[in-house]
C-alpha cells in the first residue's frame, strides 16, 4: 500500500470538486482529486448548461474562462411562453446582469486541462474510495488505482461526489440526527441534444396544456430541448418523430416562432427531485454540490449551487489550513444552507409555475395568473431575474458569520 498526504482530499471531479481544487490552489493549498470514472467519461457526460453571472465571474478570476468567454453564449434574458404567446424578460434591463450558456462538460474539460497543465493531481478511475477517522484532525481516504491500494492522509475530506456518491452516507452515519428534506415530482424531463441551428438566441420556457417544454442551445449549431414526461416514462417509447412533434405542439409556434429539427445526438430522461441534507459537515468531512442537495432543473441552479458551496468552502479552508482555525468549519453548513434554500425555493417555484401537475382547474388558473404577473409586473419580473442571474457569491456572507 502506498501512503501519501495532502491538505485536502477531494472526492469527485464534477464542477464542485474541480472548482474547489482550483480555488484551493489559488490560496496556496494542495489537494488531490479522486474520480471514480475515466477522464473521457466525465468530459462527455451531457448535463446542464446555464452559468449564473457570479459563477462566470468566479471562473474568470480563476483564469479558466478563456474558452468560456470565446464560445459561451451570453443571454440577456429568457422568454416565458403560455397561452400560445412568448413574453420576454430582459435580465440586463431588470438587474444589470446576463447569464451564459456553456455546457457543463465544457467547463469540466477546461478545469481538468488547467489543473493537469499546472501539474496538480487528479486520479481518474479511483475505485473503492473509503473515508475514515473524520472525528479527528487527520482523516484518511483509501482507494484502489492501477491495481494498488493507496492511503491518502489529509486535513480535510471534501465529498464532492454527487448525489450517488459515498460521502453523504459517511456523514449520515457520523451524525445520527441529520436531517433530510425531500420532494419528488410526478414527472421528469426528456432531454435531447440535436444537430440543429437555434433560431432564437434566448431560452424559451413554455407552459403548455400537454406539459412543459424548454428550448435551449449549446452553440450556433446545436439545440438542447426538453419535454416534461411522466416520471416512469421509457425513452424507448419516444421515436424521433414523436419527440419533434410534441416539441412542435408545446413550443409557441403560433406566434411566428419556428425552430429547426435535425439528427438527435443524445437523449435521456432525468427524474426531478428537490433534496437537502443537513448538516453538510462533521469533524473533518464536508460535502458540497449534488452530494448535499439536488434541485429540479427548471431554475438552472444545480451547477451554480455547487460552485457557490465550494466558494464558501474555499474561504473557510483558507482559514483552517493556512491559519490553523479549524473552528471555522463550524460555519460551513449555515453559510451554505441559506443560499441552498433560496435556490430550492426558486427552483420549486419555477417548476410549479411551468409544469402540468394534474387536471385541477384551480391550480391551472393560479399558474396562469402567476405567469401573467411575472411577465407584466416589473417588481415580480425583477424578483425572478435576480434569482435567475444569481445572488452574489458568499464571501462577505461567510465573514459575517465568523
Ligand atoms: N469515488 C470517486 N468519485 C465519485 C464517487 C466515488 N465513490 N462517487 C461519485 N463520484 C464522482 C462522479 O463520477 C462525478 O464525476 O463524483 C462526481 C460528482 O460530480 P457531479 O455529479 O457533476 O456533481 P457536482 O460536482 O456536485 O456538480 C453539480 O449539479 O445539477 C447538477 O448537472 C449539475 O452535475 C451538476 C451538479
Ligand atoms: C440546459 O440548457 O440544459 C438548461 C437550460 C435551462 C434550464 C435547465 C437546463 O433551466
Amino acid at each position: 500500500m502506498t501512503v501519501t498526504s495532502t491538505s485536502v482530499a477531494i472526492i469527485g471531479a464534477g464542477p464542485a470538486g474541480l472548482v474547489l481544487a482550483h480555488l484551493l490552489a489559488a490560496r496556496g493549498i494542495d489537494s488531490v482529486v479522486l474520480e471514480r470514472h475515466d477522464r473521457r467519461y466525465v468530459e462527455h457526460r451531457v448535463r446542464a448548461g446555464v452559468l449564473e453571472h457570479p459563477s462566470v465571474e468566479l471562473l474568470r478570476q480563476l483564469g479558466v474562462a478563456e474558452r468560456l468567454d470565446r464560445e459561451g453564449l451570453a443571454h440577456r434574458g429568457i422568454e416565458l411562453a403560455f397561452e400560445g404567446r412568448r413574453h420576454r424578460l430582459d435580465f440586463n434591463e431588470l438587474v444589470g446582469h446576463s447569464i451564459t450558456v456553456y455546457g457543463q462538460q465544457e467547463i469540466v474539460k477546461d478545469l481538468i486541462a488547467a489543473r493537469l497543465a499546472a501539474g496538480d493531481p487528479i486520479v481518474f478511475e479511483a475505485a473503492d474510495v473509503t473515508i475514515s477517522d473524520i472525528d479527528g484532525p487527520s482523516p484518511v481516504v483509501r482507494y484502489v488505482a492501477d491495481g494498488a491500494t493507496h492511503q491518502l492522509r489529509c486535513r480535510v475530506v471534501a465529498g464532492c461526489d454527487g448525489f450517488h456518491g459515498t460521502s453523504r452516507e459517511v456523514l449520515g452515519s457520523a451524525v445520527p440526527d441529520h436531517e433530510v428534506f425531500d420532494r419528488d415530482y410526478p414527472f421528469g424531463w426528456l432531454g435531447i441534444l440535436a444537430e440543429a441551428a437555434p433560431t432564437i438566441d434566448e431560452l424559451i420556457y413554455s407552459n403548455h396544456e400537454n406539459g412543459f417544454a424548454l428550448y435551449s442551445m449549446r452553440s450556433p449549431k446545436i439545440t438542447r430541448l426538453y419535454l416534461q414526461v411522466p416520471a416512469d416514462e421509457r425513452i424507448e417509447d419516444w421515436s424521433d418523430d414523436r419527440i419533434w412533434s410534441e416539441l412542435e405542439t408545446r413550443l409557441p409556434t403560433g406566434d411566428g416562432f419556428t425552430f429547426n429539427t435535425g439528427p438527435i445526438l443524445e437523449r435521456g430522461i432525468t427524474a426531478m427531485r428537490s433534496f437537502v441534507f443537513a448538516p453538510m459537515r462533521w469533524g473533518s468531512l464536508v460535502i458540497a454540490g449534488d452530494a448535499a442537495h439536488i434541485v429540479p432543473p427548471t431554475g438552472a441552479k444545480g451547477m451554480n449551487l455547487a460552485i457557490a458551496d465550494v466558494a464558501v468552502l474555499a474561504d473557510i479552508l483558507d482559514d483552517v489550513i493556512n491559519r490553523g482555525r479549524h473552528e471555522q468549519l463550524d460555519d460551513y453548513t449555515s453559510a451554505c444552507l441559506r443560499r441552498v434554500w433560496r435556490c430550492q425555493h426558486f427552483s420549486w417555484w419555477m417548476t410549479s409555475m411551468l409544469h402540468r401537475f394534474d387536471d385541477d382547474p384551480f391550480r391551472r388558473q393560479l399558474q396562469l395568473s402567476e405567469l401573467r404577473l411575472v411577465t407584466s409586473s416589473t417588481a415580480a419580473a425583477t424578483s425572478l431575474a435576480e434569482n435567475y442571474v444569481g445572488l452574489a457569491l458568499g464571501e462577505s456572507f461567510v465573514r459575517s458569520h465568523a
